[in-house]
């Protein structure tokens, strides 16, 4: 009788957010800034893995706190759906969903990832590349599988379940490439991963701080790694060497386009040398990328999916030099211009200057720049962009640029723009939705109209290959591509309003989905049932924590780098017990916290509640 009655607590109590790091007072935590995470959406939802996530903490006292990352330690993805209507300055801690890989600290089946991708059509992805933390407590998951979520069935019929599931990269492929651009296409269920950074001998590697030398992914790639998903559980990985003239690069964007028989992917930005990948935050010759770098952005890389040939294609206007951006891709209503906006990012070697806070708009097939939004609010880079209506997108997480000693905040979490208009909105709302239109700023440089129309269609002063003009000539089937929207809004009751003071219980399942029916029974079961756990968690984590701390290699701060200090992703303060061992569940099967299992908590969760009362 208590084995589901426990599950049922526990599910409510790993809700406790930066879990790893509370301090005493602290009464509530805010996302500060989450740099490079991995976004992939399945239907109706963003699935928001891996990254480096910091948390700032409020106290009792009204003050906030240092950012404190808690590198995830408990192993969760966070989830946006898109029925969940919300104001970008609220608390956005309070509309995400999680769900538990089953990794985290407790073992090596799902270690936190920053960089990498996550890759996917409509009903699954998988947890691609990236660097781990390097850490004694942790061995790292093999170098040829990859975890693969398999949300939704497709092709026979067989028993289902949502499920993670480890699965074989194949002959050739391995996981130890990160700071490339990734695209996935579910109408042809493909997706990629181009170029990015790699070791010197192509075997491990860890973040910049955790690595040394030999497993710093200091080298670019220059690979294409393709994932064809046709059969579900018969995806193959393959990799396939670039031409000469496709040059390496960090952290380009990758978006798939839908034109030519199968498709096309145009990969924008990135740079070479970043100062990213190094300890100090410099840049290894800066001379050099800057004069490599900005052409990422001038002379576009061109591969056509269906005749798997790469062309190169001249623009006119440009940002320049940026990297570590997001790039979404809209289609006119009648398919006479796809235009593919890019925000945000840096030049890649100054990463202690001002980032973009620009909205650029590259229109093919007149591939035309235009600067459509500059607000000068608030850049970010290592951010995620999604479009959940043909007329939005949502920029999800990203950082400042790194001035001052500690990490500064992101104001907003997530951002909401208009690709129609070309303006930033307050909010997001499920109920709020239109066609796309071609913003007016963009018809000026392309003619037509905002339905379409487009004047301007063919790249001036011509096409850089004369198949070029063929694969824009034949016309994508669009019917081949699924959309899952309009979402039925299910708004917040009204109080979760962080303003509001909550009921004791309430803010315990406070990240628990608010709409769901609050069901009176449960909630009085609940007290009860917390009140018997933390005794028994209470005594657990008092038998933990005579086991010692977590020990790991290679966060010492060796040079007294301000910036190295926090900037590596390391828990720096509240070092806290090892984590709830993992014999609590079992690490291979389904853990899909969807169906309302959850992994047992970290013990520490229990005691943080116990500390905000
Ligand atoms: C935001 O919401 C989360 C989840 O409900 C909560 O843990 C956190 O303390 C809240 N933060 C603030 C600043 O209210
Ligand atoms: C998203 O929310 C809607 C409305 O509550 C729900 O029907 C749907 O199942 C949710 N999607 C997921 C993946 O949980
Ligand atoms: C957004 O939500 C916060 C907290 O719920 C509220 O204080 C604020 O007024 C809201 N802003 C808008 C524009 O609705
Ligand atoms: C791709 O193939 C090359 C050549 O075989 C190999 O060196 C490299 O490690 C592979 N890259 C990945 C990411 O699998
Ligand atoms: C660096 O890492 C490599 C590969 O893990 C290891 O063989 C080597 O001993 C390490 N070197 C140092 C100086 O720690
Ligand atoms: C890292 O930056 C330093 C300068 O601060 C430079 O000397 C070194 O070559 C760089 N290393 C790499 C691997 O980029
Ligand atoms: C940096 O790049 C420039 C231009 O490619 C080259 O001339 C120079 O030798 C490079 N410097 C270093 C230290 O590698
Ligand atoms: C979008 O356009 C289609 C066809 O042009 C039309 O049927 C539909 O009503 C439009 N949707 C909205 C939300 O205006
Ligand atoms: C929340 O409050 C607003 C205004 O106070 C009201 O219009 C809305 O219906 C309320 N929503 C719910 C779900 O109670």
């Amino acid at each position: 009788m208590l084995g589901p009655a426990f599950l049922a607590v526990a599910a409510a109590a790993s809700l406790v957010l930066g879990e790893a790091t509370w301090q005493p007072n602290q009464v509530n935590t805010r996302i500060c800034q989450w740099q490079q995470l991995r976004a992939s959406v399945l239907r109706d939802t963003v699935y928001l893995d891996g990254g480096s996530l910091w948390w700032q903490p409020g106290f009792a006292d009204g003050s906030a706190g240092r950012p404190v990352n808690d590198n995830n330690r408990a192993g969760f993805i966070y989830t946006l759906n898109f029925s969940t209507p919300f104001n970008t300055t609220q608390n956005i801690s309070t509309i995400l969903g999680n769900l538990a890989t089953g990794g985290g600290d407790t073992n090596n089946r799902a270690p936190n990832f920053e960089d990498g991708a996550l890759l996917g059509n409509n009903e699954e992805f998988f947890l691609y590349g990236g660097l781990t933390q390097r850490t004694a407590a942790v061995v790292d998951p093999p170098g040829d599988s990859v975890l693969c979520y398999e949300k939704y069935q497709y092709g026979p019929v067989r028993t289902f379940s949502p499920n993670f599931v480890d699965k074989p990269l194949g002959a050739g492929v391995t996981r130890y490439v990160a700071h490339g651009g990734a695209a996935s296409a579910p109408s042809e269920n493909l997706a990629w991963y181009f170029s990015g950074m790699r070791s010197a001998n192509f075997g491990p590697i860890y973040t910049k701080g955790s690595a040394n030398k030999s497993n710093g992914a200091l080298y670019t790639s220059d690979t294409l790694i393709t994932l064809d998903m046709a059969h579900q559980q018969q995806e193959k990985f393959s990799n396939r060497t670039l031409p000469k003239e496709i040059p390496g690069r960090a952290n380009p964007e990758l978006v798939w386009v839908p034109v030519g028989q199968r498709g096309i992917l145009v990969a924008l930005g990135g740079v070479v040398y970043p100062d990213f990948v190094n300890y100090t935050g410099n840049s290894a010759n800066e001379t050099a990328s800057q004069l490599q770098s900005p052409e990422f952005m001038s002379t576009i890389d061109i591969y056509d999916v269906a005749g798997d040939k790469w062309y190169r294609q001249t623009t006119t206007g440009g940002p320049g030099q940026l990297t570590r951006g997001c790039a979404v891709v809209a289609r006119a209503q009648d398919g006479s211009s796809f235009n593919i906006y890019y925000y945000g990012g840096y030049d890649g070697i100054n990463q202690d200057q001002s980032f973009s806070d620009d909205v650029w708009v590259l229109s093919l097939p007149s591939f035309t720049w235009v600067k459509l939004a500059s607000s000068g609010v608030e850049g970010r880079a290592g951010h995620k962009c999604v479009m959940p209506y043909p007329d939005q997108m949502l920029v999800i997480g990203g950082y400042p640029s790194f001035q001052g000693a500690v990490p500064g905040c992101l104001r907003e979490t997530i951002r909401v723009f208009s690709l129609s208009t070309g303006k930033w909105l307050d909010r997001y709302d499920p109920a709020v939705f239109d066609n796309y239109t071609v913003p007016s700023a963009v018809v000026e440089k392309i003619g037509g109209s905002g339905t379409g129309g487009a004047t301007a269609t063919t790249p001036k002063p011509s096409w850089g290959a004369t198949q070029l003009a063929g694969i824009f000539g034949a016309q994508y089937p669009v019917t081949k591509i699924t959309t899952y929207y309009p979402y039925a809004s299910v708004g917040p009751t009204n109080n979760t309003n962080p303003n509001v003071p909550q009921p004791r219980v309430e803010s315990q399942g406070g990240g628990l989905p608010s709409y769901l029916p609050p069901v009176l029974g449960v909630v009085l079961g609940l007290v009860f049932l917390t009140m018997v756990a933390v005794l028994i968690l209470l005594w657990r984590r008092r038998r933990l924590l005579r086991g010692g701390t977590v020990s790991e290699v290679g966060t010492e701060d060796t040079n007294g780098n301000r910036i190295a200090s926090w900037l590596r992703g390391q828990p720096t303060e509240a070092k806290s017990p090892t984590l709830a061992s993992s014999s609590d569940y079992s690490p291979v099967s389904s853990t899909d916290v969807d169906s309302s299992i959850a992994a047992p908590p970290p013990t520490r969760s229990i005691a943080e509640m116990m500390n905000t009362e």
